[in-house]
């Protein structure tokens, strides 16, 4: 991406303060979509990198990586794969659990839709902990699917995600806009 498209992408990110709990600031990206402009640029910026590294599919993370996700997959002319929280796939599921700051969280794929020829891009919004996109990468390489990298719009760098990421990742891409 050129500078003046991560300057366009950057300006329309709103923070706000004390979402969704005090001392937390949201990076809210509902400017950004509201953006034809804004919004294409990232969609295009995202295919890129799925064309660069090869991707066959792209997976999706509940909620707002759907959004981002499903537009990459018709520009980049891949297929699209949800990653959906605990309990809203009706088909056969493989699940995986992760941590979260406090407790557990559990992400399910239908694993049919993956194939060992294909090499999967997960997409988000936001890397923060990691543990999402994590579990992701295992859920893929359980179906039997190869991992092309993982794609975020924003990585939050003082959470380090990359770092918890690094083991899941075993030397693909991670690449933040
Ligand atoms: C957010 C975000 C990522 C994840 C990142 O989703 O969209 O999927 O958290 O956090 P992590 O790196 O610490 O795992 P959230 O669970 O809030 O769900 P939503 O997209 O449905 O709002």
């Amino acid at each position: 991406t050129t500078a003046s498209t991560r300057d366009l992408l950057l300006s329309r990110i709103r923070d706000v303060a004390d979402y969704p709990k005090p001392g937390v600031m949201f990076k809210d990206i509902t400017p950004l979509l509201a953006d034809p402009v804004a919004f294409t640029a990232l969609t295009d910026a995202l295919a890129e990198l799925c064309v660069k590294h090869g991707a066959t599919k792209i997976v999706g993370l509940e909620a707002r990586g759907f959004i981002l996700a499903a537009p990459v997959a018709v520009r980049a002319g891949l297929g699209f794969v949800p990653v959906r929280k605990a309990g809203k796939l009706p088909g056969a599921t493989l699940s995986q659990a992760y941590e979260l700051e406090y407790g557990t969280a559990e992400i399910e794929i239908h694993a049919e839709d993956l194939s060992p020829d294909d090499r999967i891009m997960v997409i988000d919004d936001v890397l923060a902990t990691g543990g999402t996109a994590g579990a992701s990468l295992e859920l893929i390489r359980r179906a039997g699917a190869r991992v092309a990298g993982v794609a975020v719009l924003m990585e939050l760098g003082f959470l380090a995600g990359r770092g918890r990421l690094e083991e899941h990742l075993q030397g693909a891409p991670l690449e933040a806009l």
